[in-house]
């Protein structure tokens, strides 16, 4: 045994499985066969990138969202593995039901990724009004503190369980998103930890990912227009799949409670 072999508890045989040449890392890590995923926000940008992604690496993957028209349409496009299932996150009830479908249909709940949000170009807080404000609040935060609450009892059950929230780099960095955008981005950081820590014995996991300027159309919601030449930069929405990928191909031991993932070109 080497020395660096001695600082590691698991032998390494057991370390270097499914780490050979031969398999492939890469192939071993985005293997998603077997596991039930829930997108909340599969019908556009980041979250459809992600339902397509999760099909093709074998996972069976509940589409909801709002719009029941493109969910079916990308339903039939991904076969039998994907299912659409039509949901406003700022329902509770609708949120229980989505979970209840995927169970109905698929027997678990493997992942949940709330990958659904949404801005308004009257963002700055001298014109925000109070009906704003709770949009912003019901579909940025509530709606993922609504799909959570449905889907623990489910993780709990099962022994194990991986939620994504897909929050914003304005955590990191504040920038002009406005103020109702930028609290609800903050408080799903707060319910990602939260959560993690009353339900880790339960062997549930949480992720925020904190996604730069993606090009997705909720950039047309901006005041003022994007500079194509800074659009021309940002991350596509295949990039925070791939971030959404990574996280949800890593065994239950591995935890990654934050992924910050910038363009560089404008970083
Ligand atoms: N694009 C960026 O530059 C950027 C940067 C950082 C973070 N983000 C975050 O990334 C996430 C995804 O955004 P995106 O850029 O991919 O935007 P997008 O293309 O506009 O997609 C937003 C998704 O949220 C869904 N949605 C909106 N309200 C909903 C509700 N009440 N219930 C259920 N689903 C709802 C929409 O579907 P329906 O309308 O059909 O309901 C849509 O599928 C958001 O949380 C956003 O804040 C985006």
């Amino acid at each position: 045994m080497s020395l660096g072999d001695a600082l590691y508890l698991h032998p390494p045989e057991a370390r270097n499985a499914g780490q050979t040449q031969e398999k492939g890392l890469i192939k071993d890590m985005a293997d998603l066969t077997g596991k039930v995923a829930i997108v909340v926000g599969a019908s556009s940008g980041m979250g459809e990138a992600t339902a397509r992604t999760y099909v093709a690496a074998g996972a069976k993957v509940v589409l909801a969202a709002r719009g029941a028209d493109k969910l079916a349409a990308l339903a039939e496009e991904l076969g039998e593995n994907a299912l659409a299932c039509a949901t406003d996150a700022r329902d509770a009830e609708a949120a229980r039901a989505l979970v209840e479908q995927t169970m109905a249909v698929f027997g678990r709940v493997d992942i949940l990724a709330y990958v659904t949000g949404t801005n308004i170009p009257d963002r700055a807080l001298r014109v925000l009004t109070e009906e704003t404000w709770e949009m912003m609040l019901g579909t940025n935060l509530t709606g993922a503190f609504h799909c959570t609450k449905a889907a623990l009892p489910v993780m709990r059950e099962q022994s194990a369980g991986l939620i994504i929230y897909v929050s914003s780099g304005c955590v990191q960095k504040p920038d002009a998103s406005g103020v109702s955008y930028q609290a609800t981005k903050h408080g799903m950081v707060g319910l990602a930890h939260g959560t993690f820590q009353e339900e880790k014995e339960n062997g549930v996991r949480t992720c925020v990912i904190f996604p730069g300027l993606t090009d997705t159309p909720l950039v047309l919601k901006r005041p003022v227009p994007t500079p194509p030449e800074v659009v021309a930069q940002a991350l596509m929405p295949q990039d925070v799949a791939d971030a959404c990928l990574f996280v949800a191909a890593l065994p239950a031991r591995a935890y990654v409670p934050e992924l910050v993932l910038l363009p560089a070109g404008l970083s």
